[in-house]
């Protein structure tokens, strides 16, 4: 691999041991992925946080670099963790856990992270076309490529580490144009209710299904922010689709349009998605979660004027957010509403990398693709879709 001189002072130490070894991790990498240079990232995003996750061993790897001196060389966010910072005793996290979780919070803090604990780190920096990026979140890594036109692979927590200690990545995968092709057209027979991000999620469920780590293309649909989100985690989560061409949204749609000449349709039949998504609970369910990517102000706010119809909820609602947007809902007094109903905001976690879920629910109703994927396999709980449109019906609908 071609190395700039500054790459190879940094790998002779220049700035220090930590710098080195993790530039020689990506160097390693890069070349078994056929790589010829480095690329300089303006942004890396650490994923691979929540000690329920990672443990002892990844606790002890994130020390042995903080001891050798690791130091963030680019602007770098965290994924969520295992628990709210602050509410952890609420949701009932044993101390020890804590205490474990925190060690690593401090840790990649001192590293130069800055604690943003959310899988939405385009609404923190949002990419700019084109940029390379090295992002260890499937579901932000499929918003980078697909709605920003940002290029990422979807990197292992470690590698998007060394990214943040080095401040570059590799150029091969998704970073290069010739890995960016669409493979598959996707066309959906009938018509499916897009602008709502849970019909969204299992489509992207079912795409992801289908496709096994395809470049999909898809045109002619209409989804807004909260469904593309909803749509790339889903698919993300069920078939690594890493990146989709959406007419109107992928802002690299033209060029994809030009290079996918002939490229083999899959079809997508109305009833595969409305299979997934239940209008109507057939058996209760112990909690409503949603936010599964992050919930942004906009979603909560959408959620507060549904469930604001409600006295009291019959069915808890859990929303998990960023603790940026946390603190914004609660500065206009829509958390203290949420909680005043039944609802509970949590921040810095999710429902699939927390303790506190498998613990206290057998059974989960969610809006997002990707929690319907993940939480059954994570807290071995009954899972169900259900509409986003919907929830204020279903969690305040009267018991028969
Ligand atoms: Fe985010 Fe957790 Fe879902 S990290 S995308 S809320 S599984």
């Amino acid at each position: 691999m071609y190395l700039t001189r500054e790459e190879e002072a940094i790998l002779n130490g220049k700035l220090g041991e930590a710098t080195a070894s993790a530039l020689k991790v990506i160097v390693k990498v890069g070349e078994a992925l056929g790589a010829e240079r480095l690329v300089e990232i303006p942004h890396a995003h650490a994923s691979g946080l929540s000690y329920m996750t990672i443990g002892d061993a990844g606790l002890t790897f994130l020390k042995s670099f903080l001891e050798k001196g690791a130091k963030v060389r680019t602007f770098s966010t965290v994924n969520p963790i295992g628990m709210d910072l602050e509410l952890w005793k609420i949701l009932g996290i044993s101390k020890e856990f804590a205490e474990k979780q925190s060690e690593i919070v401090n840790a990649i803090i001192e590293m130069g992270f800055e604690p943003t604990f959310t899988c939405t780190p385009y609404l923190i920096r949002k990419p700019a076309m084109g940029e390379h990026l090295a992002w260890g979140e499937s579901s932000a890594v499929a918003m980078a490529n697909t709605y920003y036109g940002g290029r990422t692979n979807r990197e292992g927590g470690p590698l998007a580490l060394m990214s943040a200690l080095t401040g570059r990545t590799y150029m091969a995968g998704l970073h290069l144009d010739e890995n960016r092709i669409p493979t598959h057209e996707i066309v959906i027979d009938g018509s499916i209710e897009l602008s709502d991000p849970a019909y969204a999620g299992a489509l992207g469920y079912v795409v992801g299904e289908k496709l096994r780590g395809g470049i999909p293309l898809i045109r002619n649909v209409r989804m807004g922010f909260d469904s593309i989100k909803s749509y790339t985690a889903a698919a993300a989560a069920s078939g690594d689709v890493a990146l989709t061409y959406i007419e109107g949204v992928t802002p690299d749609y033209e060029w994809a349009i030009r290079q996918a000449s002939s490229i083999e349709r899959v079809h997508v039949e109305k009833r595969e998605v409305a299979e997934l998504v239940k209008t109507k609970l057939d058996e209760d369910v112990d909690a409503i979660f949603i936010g599964c990517p992050h919930a942004d102000v906009d979603e909560v706010l959408s959620i507060y004027a549904m469930l604001s119809k409600c006295k009291k909820l019959r069915i808890p609602v859990w929303i998990s957010t960023s603790r940026n947007a946390y603190m914004k809902l609660k500065d206009i007094g829509v958390i203290e509403k949420l909680e005043a109903i039944g609802a509970f905001v949590i921040r810095d976690t999710c429902p699939v990398v927390s303790p506190f879920v498998e613990a206290r629910f057998k059974s989960i109703a969610v809006t997002s693709g990707k929690g319907f994927f993940y939480l059954p396999k994570m807290q071995k709980s009954r899972t169900i879709i259900i509409p986003f449109n919907r929830i204020g019906e279903i969690a305040c609908e009267k018991k028969k």
